[in-house]
């Protein structure tokens, strides 16, 4: 969808992603155990809205309507209702309309399409906040809980970990169909983990893994599924993290903007999203993700810009081998040929296509509801020179970004452009 209305991404922010791995994370071998607790979901969520504004110097009381992206704030936080919830944040976001959205790990992107819809219909001027946390559970029971992404009474069973065996499934027809192996996979994982040590806001940032350790299993990096037949076919440091964390999006029109005193180069501009839904269980083909892929296609033919174009990119790498999916269904690679961009160092920071520059999924961290509106604020750090340590040297133009829900199931894909 092009917007009839043009739309700008005046900036963002987010908090730091925390769970397991993170020296900040308290559980009963830290220091601080039992002096202090990590940061509940009301905190990152008002602390993502409050950075946000801070960030693009827009005062509360400017913002018109709010989103909320969370998948399951009810099961891990024992909260719904969290739109209300996020204007306690300032009192001069109370009284305005805000609501939250849920698409599973694309509530992030859907509640940006949320946003682009409310300001066509006539608002200036929305916040758009995400925020999970999944460290109150172990990681087997949030499996339990992320499982209802799935459709849950005909692929609860596959294995406890559900989503892992169901990319496990797919990493396993991939490298059968394409002749590839954990050792190609594993350079996904170190880009990651590599990437994230250069992001302060990383859950991994301290977490220093060699490319050995990504390739192979070990004790301290399990093949942990139960499944017989998926077991070999992940390994722990292909996962993405179980992470808490918030991020949050200021987004305007071109009224919005002048009301604010901004001009469209203080902004990048949403040129065009593309969201697209699949039935749950409905996967037919393990090598391709149709749904981002029909997503990705609405953005590329609406704007008609070129792959070759863009210049930065973010995409869902819940799992090690979804980079190379998502690469394939945004349409940067053909079928099976992913592997290459990764092997020959295009993808990374100083590659002619840098992806998950911040660490992605499985670096940075998936607080699931923050993922797809933290993808677009990275875009937006990066074409305005904000990323400090992992910043690209050229400035790129174009930026896309790829959020995923399930399955491949909802597929978010935004088209963004620097308009400097
Ligand atoms: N050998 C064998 N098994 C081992 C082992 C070893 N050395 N070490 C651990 N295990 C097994 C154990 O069975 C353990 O479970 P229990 O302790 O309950 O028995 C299990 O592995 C997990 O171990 P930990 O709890 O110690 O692992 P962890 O807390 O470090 O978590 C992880 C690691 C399981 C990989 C976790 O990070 C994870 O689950 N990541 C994936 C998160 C996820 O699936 N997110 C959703 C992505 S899908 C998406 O994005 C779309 C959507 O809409 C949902």
């Amino acid at each position: 969808m092009i917007p009839n209305r043009h739309v700008y991404v005046l900036g963002g922010a987010s908090t730091p992603f925390i769970g397991k791995g993170h020296p900040d994370f308290v559980w009963p071998k830290h220091p601080d155990f039992g002096k202090r607790e990590n940061p509940t979901l009301e905190e990152h969520l008002t602390r993502a809205i409050m950075l946000a504004l801070e960030t693009t110097g827009v005062p509360a009381s400017a913002i018109q309507r709010g989103f909320v992206a969370n998948f399951a704030g009810e099961t891990f936080a024992s909260q719904g209702h969290l739109g209300a919830m996020a204007v306690r944040a300032h009192p001069d976001l109370a009284g305005k309309p805000w609501t939250r959205v849920e698409a599973a790990c694309a509530s992030g992107g859907c509640a940006v399409v949320s946003a682009v819809e409310a300001l066509q219909a006539g608002y200036d001027v929305a916040l758009v906040a995400g925020a999970e946390v999944q460290t109150t559970v172990s990681a087997r029971v949030g499996a339990d809980y992320l499982a209802r992404a799935a459709h849950y009474a005909l692929e609860r069973s596959i294995d406890e970990f559900t989503f892992p065996a169901m990319f496990a499934r797919r990493w396993k027809a991939y490298s059968q169909a394409h002749g590839v192996t954990d050792a190609d996979l594993g350079h996904v994982g170190l880009k990651a983990y590599q990437n994230a040590n250069r992001n302060p806001l990383a859950h991994m940032r301290t977490a220093r893994r060699s490319l050995e350790w990504c390739q192979t299993a070990s004790d301290q990096n399990a093949r942990f599924l139960q499944n017989e037949e998926l077991k070999e076919h992940l390994k722990m440091s292909d996962c993405s993290q179980v992470s808490d964390g918030g991020s949050a999006l200021v987004l305007c029109t071109e009224s919005g903007l002048a009301r604010l005193g901004k001009r469209p180069s203080d902004a990048i501009q949403l040129r065009s999203v593309g969201q697209s839904t699949g039935p749950l269980a409905g996967v037919t083909d393990l090598l391709a993700l149709d749904t981002t892929a029909l997503a990705a296609a609405e953005v590329f033919g609406d704007t008609g810009v070129g792959r070759e174009q863009v210049g930065v990119v973010e995409v869902h790498d819940c799992f090690t081998i979804t980079e190379w999916l998502m690469l394939e269904a945004l349409g940067f690679a053909a079928r099976g040929r992913a592997p290459e961009l990764t092997l020959s160092g295009a993808t990374a920071i100083d590659g002619r296509l840098p992806v998950n520059t911040g660490g992605g999924l499985v670096g940075f961290g998936h607080p699931v509801g923050a993922t797809g509106i933290k993808q677009v604020v990275e875009v937006w750090r990066q074409m305005k020179g904000l990323c400090g340590d992992y910043q690209i040297a050229s400035r790129p133009v174009f930026g896309v970004t790829a959020n995923m829900g399930g399955d491949d199931r909802t597929a978010v894909v935004t088209l963004l452009e620097n308009v400097a």
